[in-house]
């Protein structure tokens, strides 16, 4: 297994942080609205990962850095956990399990409907993110876990849709979403800097 140590570092530091935010809902440290407080971070928190995954390829072709895309598929996996942990804290905190009034509740929040479609997707990628679906797949693996930029428009979509008026934030999330966006045209992905692997020069040349 090549750079274990960068793997668990990923793993711990990412594991972590849904501990954490427990722990401070058990010291009251959340203020009145715990419940609320854990679905808004563990969303952003999903936002985030998936964002850092779509930015392991281009690192990967600026720095020559293998490291990079070994953990890619180890981020986009936790994404899909932050947002199954992200609808679970809903269906319990805000919710209430209260299943009949969940047709009130999208009628009153229609975009839960549009992150639940992008739930749905990331389902489809996380079970179709093995090496087998990929040998099965073949080349249709490839056009599949593109989805991954409908997810971020969808995710992206669903968080203006709740801030509305504050949009600095957001805004902050959408530049850097549309700049990977951009990096992935091949006549803006042709003029990035890159980096020769050491090693893959030194072998081609012996
Ligand atoms: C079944 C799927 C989903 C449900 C039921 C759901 C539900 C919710 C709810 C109820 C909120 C809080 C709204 C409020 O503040 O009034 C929220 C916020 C949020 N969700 Fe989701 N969501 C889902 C999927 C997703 C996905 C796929 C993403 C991103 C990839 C996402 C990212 C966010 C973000 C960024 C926020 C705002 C957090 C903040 O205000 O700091 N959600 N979601």
């Amino acid at each position: 297994m090549r750079y274990p140590w960068f793997r668990l570092a990923v793993f711990l530091a990412i594991a972590l942080w849904p501990v954490y935010w427990l722990y401070q809902a058990w010291i009251f440290a959340l203020g009145p609205d715990p419940g609320k407080v854990l679905v808004d971070r563990l969303g952003l928190g999903a936002l985030i990962l998936l964002l850092i995954t779509l930015a392991m390829s281009p690192l990967q072709r600026v720095t020559a850095w293998a490291g990079w895309v070994v953990v890619r598929r180890q981020l986009g996996l936790w994404c899909f956990a932050y947002v199954a942990l992200h609808l679970v804290a809903y269906l319990f905190f805000v919710l209430g399990l209260a299943w009949a009034q969940l047709g009130v509740e999208l009628s009153k929040r229609p975009y839960i409907i549009v992150g639940a479609v992008a739930f749905l997707i990331l389902l489809v990628l996380a079970i179709t993110s093995n090496r087998y679906s990929q040998r099965r797949l073949g080349a249709r693996w490839k056009t599949l876990h593109k989805l991954a930029y409908g997810v971020l428009g969808l995710g992206l979509l669903h968080f203006l849709w709740i801030v509305r008026a504050d949009l600095k934030e957001w805004a902050i999330y959408a530049a850097v979403g549309g700049v990977l966006l951009l990096l992935r045209v091949p006549a803006i992905s042709r003029r990035l800097p890159r980096r020769k692997n050491k090693r893959a020069f030194s072998s081609n040349k012996a």
